[in-house]
């Protein structure tokens, strides 16, 4: 029987340390500001979440709902408006956009000093440049590594195996482990070796956005199973991994719902609370 990484827990125990963070400035909110270009449904309910958790945690929201028929440059306009806003800590485009939509110039407009996620292409490169990531990560991956460090597993030569649809997203995840003493193989979904990656895995990480792909004879016996993929199928969320097949065979795992999905928006405020304290 597997133990299971609780992050829906992780994330409220951080965020209580954020509620009390924020007490302490007297009244002074950190402002979020959150884009949202088009109609799709997940995305919709992602920003709905992050407004009232935001709430919750005493960060003020900014929300600007755009139809796919905005004109792109209406879109940088109001991102290098947000950028001068002297309230507006940190800024976050939702993603990913529609396909009319130029994805890269978008976040490209971002102050990187604003920008929360982290997919600014200059702190993106900030980032791949060294080991030291003392500061701000983007929330995702933040996310994973207190997971890890909830179950105290030491990264130190342990065999990560990564599935990843996203180049720059699979790369730096790669690199903060491998800046841990991971050694971390980057895969794809459709890789013809696959399994036999992932079965030797001591860490197996998927962030995909297939439903239920990683089975039982796919995972190494005592793994931890860390889930990062969501699909909303007939109102349900799903992960990547089939959770009840995997199970009994893991050490860890993430459940989805409940387990990275929190743990990443706990991780936004908490960006967001740095670019604040920053910024005063
Ligand atoms: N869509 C899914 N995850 C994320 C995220 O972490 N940041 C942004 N901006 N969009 C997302």
């Amino acid at each position: 029987m597997s133990e299971l990484i609780n992050g829906k827990l992780i994330a409220e125990k951080i965020k209580d340390t954020i509620v009390a963070e924020i007490l302490t400035f007297q009244g002074k909110r950190p402002n979020l500001a959150i884009i949202l270009i088009g109609e799709r449904e997940d995305s919709r309910l992602y920003v709905a979440l992050k407004e009232k958790e935001a709430l919750k945690v005493g960060i003020d929201t900014h929300i600007y709902r755009c139809t796919d028929t905005t004109p792109e440059s209406e879109i940088i306009q109001m991102i290098e408006c947000l950028n001068n806003d002297e309230l507006i800590d940190a800024i976050l485009v939702q993603l990913p956009l529609p396909d009319s939509f130029d994805t890269d110039k978008i976040i490209k407009a971002i102050d990187p000093k604003k920008d929360v996620d982290l997919f600014h292409p200059e702190n993106l490169k900030k980032l791949l440049a060294s080991c030291n990531h003392e500061e701000v990560l983007p929330p995702v991956l933040k996310a994973v590594l207190i997971m890890l460090n909830e179950i105290k597993i030491d990264l130190k030569d342990k065999r990560v195996c990564l599935i990843a649809n996203s180049d720059v997203f699979g790369k730096s995840l790669a690199h903060v482990l491998d800046c841990r003493g991971a050694k971390t193989e980057l895969m794809k979904a459709d890789d013809k070796n696959l399994k036999s990656k992932t079965s030797k895995a001591d860490i197996l990480i998927s962030a995909v956005g297939r439903p239920h792909f990683i089975k039982k004879e796919m995972v190494k016996k005592d793994a931890v199973v860390i889930d990062i993929g969501i699909t909303k199928e007939k109102g349900k969320v799903l992960g990547d991994v089939d959770f009840d097949d995997v199970e009994d065979k893991v050490a860890f795992i993430t459940p989805v719902p409940g387990g990275v999905g929190p743990m990443t928006i706990a991780m936004l405020f908490w960006n967001t609370l740095e670019i604040f304290k920053k910024r005063l």
